[in-house]
């Protein structure tokens, strides 16, 4: 065989394999609270970054992986999220060609909602997904972040994906080094062997101290699942709620790798940007990047961004 025919033969197989991870969910149950008065009537979700809200380009990002089912987990105020993948004859659509939208329903993706009645964590808001999941691994990608791979690389959920059905854990998370000042605003995991791409992990907590924390690896919103993450969501909520009174998804995580099942992380590469739209500092960057990246006015904005800053 040939190197082009060889790679992709390697390619297909691949894809073939990933195809087992066919479903995503996505909470975005959040109230929004630090970015108000921007979510008083809206959801977080529905902030446009260039020319897409920001669940869309979640969306984008985890079908592209071939994830074809996408639970959106919502809540209060939410209903906006789903009107804008509803796709109607004639209407505003992507059926009247809007540049650079998609259109799912060709892409085969079909969508489901279910309602968080109370904010009572990330935990609970993966636990409504039990049905939906039906036995299957299946992706947690979070509806307020999104994760930039440039194109033409390796993508980080593919990565996620492959590493978590190539070591057969029963949970892989994608992580990112962040200052030892930040750790208190995350997950931070506990590496069990060399630190490299990818590795097992023996512990993980949430939003630690900078002196309780065992690394500076910080849980990156995105996650793949097997079905024991229900079993461990059950477990703890059979205890107290975590930090801030709520169920996190980072305990259940914990209690996997305490029941001994393997847990797995892997890193964000340099070029690769996680942009957390749930505070105005990161959204503004997310919006002047995405902005600036615009096929039609990135170059307009860039030249109009260097004229402003040489003032
Ligand atoms: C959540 C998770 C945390 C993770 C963070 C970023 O925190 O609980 O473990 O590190 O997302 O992915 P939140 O930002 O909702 O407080």
């Amino acid at each position: 065989m040939d190197k082009p025919a060889l790679e992709s033969s390697i390619a297909a197989q691949e894809n073939s394999i990933l195809s087992t991870i066919r479903k995503v969910v996505i909470p975005a149950a959040g109230l929004g609270k630090r970015l108000r008065p921007a979510t008083l009537s809206q959801p977080k979700e529905m902030l446009p970054v260039g020319r897409k809200p920001t669940i869309q380009h979640v969306v984008e990002e985890t079908t592209a992986t071939g994830i074809s089912s996408v639970l959106i987990v919502t809540g209060r105020q939410k209903r906006a999220i789903e009107d804008h993948f509803d796709r109607e004859e004639g209407g505003n659509g992507p059926d009247a060609c809007i540049e650079g939208d998609v259109d799912f329903e060709q892409l085969g993706v079909s969508f489901f909602f279910v309602r968080q009645s109370r904010a009572r964590g990330l935990a609970d808001a993966v636990s409504l997904a039990e049905e939906f999941a039906a036995g299957e691994p299946f992706v947690v990608a979070l509806g307020d972040t999104i994760l930039y791979s440039p194109s033409g690389t390796d993508p980080l959920l593919r990565r996620l994906m492959q590493t978590h059905l190539s070591t057969c854990a029963s949970a892989t998370v994608a992580v990112e080094t962040v200052a030892k000042e930040d750790v208190i605003k995350y997950g931070i995991v506990q590496p069990r062997t060399e630190i490299g791409d990818a590795f097992e992990l023996s512990g993980i907590i949430e939003k630690p101290t900078p002196s309780e924390a065992p690394s500076q690896l910080a849980v990156a919103s995105r996650y793949v699942f097997n079905v024991e993450v229900f079993d461990a969501i059950r477990a703890i909520k059979a205890q107290p709620p975590g930090k801030g009174g709520e169920y996190q998804l980072t305990d259940a995580i914990r209690w996997m790798i305490h029941e001994g099942l393997k847990v797995f992380a892997v890193r964000l590469r340099s070029d690769e940007v996680r942009y957390d739209i749930g505070n105005f500092g990161s959204y503004f960057r997310a919006f002047a990047e995405m902005g600036l990246r615009d096929p039609e006015y990135g170059a307009d904005l860039e030249a109009h961004l260097r004229v402003l800053l040489q003032k």
